[in-house]
């Protein structure tokens, strides 16, 4: 069975046996069945690169519903089950005047994966709305309430990427969304710039979330038509001694700083000093509005996006001594 259709960088690799499951139930007696090592549980496919076929079982998640657990004044919780496609759960909260997720609006993949690697963009990230999530324990087959604070929620890192990876399957996820005066993040980036040219003076939410679908329209690739997974790599951070060395041969060098000792610097850039902004190998290549995001024309294999991907850590590392590292899953 191909999932080209069922991963966003649209790479032609195939399951030995494929299942879409619809609900809960159906999930439970499908891993029972099934061992443990034999299947694969896949998302909106969005953080993924395949680069040999799968010979599992593998499961599509598409588990649906949004419902509002609590509510008080000024506050609700909202509850997503893992198949809700993320940025249609955003646009939803949106539309009912819930604050907190629209800077996340446009990011590709489901609602299920969204903490795993505590999705981020524009000053946002999952964790700072993130009130739960329900899990399917895969030893006992219980289901398990994570909190905040278990999930361990870090730069593009999670207990489920790290410690508990392969143990649960993430069934559900309750975010704490603000009914009123909600805090406007628009400091990141050009989102206030954007809502000048929207001539915005008093943005709302919902102008926030069309500044941001704004912006990532003019960066980024739309996966249905090149096939992408978004940032490649995660930004790296690096010691305060590191930059300093690093500011002088590039004295220029975008960063943010992360803590007293630590700064991050932008891959995307170390990548365009590099040479590889818009660079084509076939049908693998670089986006050529950023240069974090690898592309496929249409038919490259994993493999040789993979390729490409390791020329460019090689070519960082032998320019500027950093390693960077993907925040794609590679399988
Ligand atoms: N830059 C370049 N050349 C490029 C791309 C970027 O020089 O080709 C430099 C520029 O200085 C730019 C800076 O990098 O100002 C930052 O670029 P951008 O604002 O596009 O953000 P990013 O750091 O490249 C991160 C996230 C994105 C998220 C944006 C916006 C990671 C790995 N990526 O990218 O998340 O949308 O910030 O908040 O942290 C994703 O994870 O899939 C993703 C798209």
């Amino acid at each position: 069975h191909s999932l080209k259709t069922f991963n966003t960088f649209g790479i032609d690799a195939n399951a030995r046996e494929f299942t879409i499951v619809e609900n809960i139930t159906e999930l439970i007696d499908l891993v029972k069945q099934t061992p443990k090592n034999d299947f694969f549980i896949l998302g909106g496919g969005s953080n993924i690169l395949l680069t040999k076929d799968i010979d599992k079982l593998v499961i599509q998640l598409n588990l649906k519903g949004i419902s509002i657990i609590e509510e008080s004044d000024n506050f609700v919780i909202v509850e997503a089950m893992a198949g809700e496609v993320w940025h249609e759960f955003v646009q939803f909260t949106l539309k009912n005047n819930f604050g907190g997720l629209e800077n996340l609006s446009l990011i590709p993949g489901n609602v299920g994966t969204s903490p795993m690697q505590n999705i981020g963009a524009y000053g946002i990230e999952i964790k700072d709305s993130f009130y739960s999530c329900k899990a399917l324990n895969l030893e006992t087959f219980e289901i398990e309430t994570f909190y905040n604070d278990a999930c361990k929620f870090g730069y593009r890192e999670s207990v489920f990427k790290n410690e508990m990876k392969g143990k649960y399957i993430i069934l559900s996820v309750q975010f704490k969304l603000t009914k009123e005066n909600h805090k406007l993040h628009i400091d990141y980036g050009a989102i206030k710039q954007e809502l000048e040219k929207m001539q915005i003076t008093n943005p709302t939410i919902q102008d926030v979330s069309k500044a941001v679908i704004q912006i990532r329209e003019s960066k980024l690739p739309n996966p249905k038509e090149i096939g992408n997974s978004g940032s490649f790599f995660k930004n790296p951070v690096i010691t305060k001694t590191q930059f300093e060395a690093l500011l002088e041969t590039n004295p220029n060098a975008p960063h943010y700083s992360v803590s007293e000792n630590e700064i991050k610097i932008p891959a995307g850039w170390l990548i365009e000093q590099a040479g590889f902004k818009g660079e084509r190998f076939g049908d693998a290549g670089v986006h050529k509005n950023q240069a974090l995001v690898l592309v496929n024309y249409g038919n490259a294999t994993g493999s040789e996006i993979l390729a490409v991907a390791h020329q460019i850590q090689t070519k960082v590392n032998e320019l500027f001594k950093i390693n960077i590292i993907p925040e794609v899953n590679i399988i």
